[in-house]
């Protein structure tokens, strides 16, 4: 059965949102789980995070940035055209429960992600305490939305046009080291903003979650190429997360694993560019 979109925008340059009509998945989904959708009997599976869902109307919105070929054939759609599949909602929610103050931290794309988590632990009662950080004030994206689910929000941009002129973790240990006691903090982004917030929560003993975007298939557990290593242990991102406890993830390994097909990605991506303007090369 095919999605059809209903809104399609460009939020900021190069990262659109699309909002789709999946109302069994969108009575289903919870904050920190993700979708895997392709476009065409051609295309090949991406795994998106439910950046927001709304049950009532059924619908999903998913946030996403030009990267390669399938995304960048995703951002040409348009509101009326339909995906044809949508499957989800995958991975564990986010453990949300009622533990003091929460920090979450969302870098460039990862902001989206992190809204719902953040919302989550509002309506739990916690303390929300947001920090989102992007390239450039160009590339900031949801600040409004965000600021409505946070008790305080703070912006950093890493060349300072505005906000706090740095990453998002001078932000992070500042607040670490101050007077309130944080309970949890959450960071979705970059794998490398990750692993840095992981170092600065590390030596205040605060647990720290990170959701992990790793190379990802079938979303079912069979495939295998999610595979990360947590604690010691293999893990699979789209059954046992894709939520880990940050201290224990093997960041060189998933950051390795994430270029492991750079070659074959670059290829697709130049033959769906070739494809587009009709060239003979
Ligand atoms: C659970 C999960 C949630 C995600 N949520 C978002 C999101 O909300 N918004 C967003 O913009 N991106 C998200 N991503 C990353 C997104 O899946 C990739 O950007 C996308 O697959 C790139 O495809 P492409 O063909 O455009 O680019 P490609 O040229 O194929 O790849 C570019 C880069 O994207 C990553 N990538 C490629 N294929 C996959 C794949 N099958 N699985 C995971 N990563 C891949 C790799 O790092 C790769 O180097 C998520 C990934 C995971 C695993
Ligand atoms: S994506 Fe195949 S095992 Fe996780």
């Amino acid at each position: 059965m095919p999605f059809k979109i209903l809104e399609k925008s460009q939020i900021v340059p190069t990262i659109h949102q699309i909002i789709i009509e999946a109302p069994k998945i969108a009575r289903k989904a919870r904050a920190g789980q993700f979708v895997i959708l392709r476009i065409d009997e051609s295309g090949e599976r991406i795994p998106l995070t439910i950046a927001d869902f709304d049950g009532e109307n059924g619908t999903i919105t998913i946030i996403f940035q030009e990267m390669g070929k399938t995304t960048k054939q995703l951002s040409k759609l348009q509101a009326g055209d339909s995906l044809l599949d949508f499957v989800g909602p995958l991975g564990n929610p986010s453990e949300i429960e009622q533990v003091g103050t929460v920090v979450c931290v969302g870098g460039g794309v990862g902001v989206a992600p992190i809204f719902p988590i953040a919302r989550a632990h509002k309506e739990a009662g916690n303390r929300v305490l947001t920090i989102i950080g992007s390239r450039n004030t160009d590339l900031l994206l949801w600040e409004d939305k965000v600021r409505d689910v946070s008790d305080e929000l703070y912006i950093t941009t890493d060349d300072g046009s505005k906000g706090h002129h740095g990453f998002v973790t001078d932000i992070l240990k500042q607040l670490l080291e101050g007077d309130e006691q944080i309970s949890l903090v959450i960071a979705i982004g970059p794998p490398i903003m990750m692993r840095t917030v992981a170092g600065v929560t590390h030596p205040f003993g605060v647990k720290t979650m990170v959701s992990l975007n790793s190379i990802m298939v079938d979303g079912t557990g069979m495939c295998g190429s999610c595979r990360v290593l947590v604690g010691g242990e293999t893990k699979f991102a789209c059954v046992d997360g894709p939520e880990f406890n940050a201290h224990e993830v093997d960041f060189t390994l998933l950051m390795n694993r994430l270029m492991m097909y750079r070659t074959e990605e670059q290829l697709a991506e130049e033959k769906y560019e070739c494809d587009r303007e009709g060239c003979q090369c």
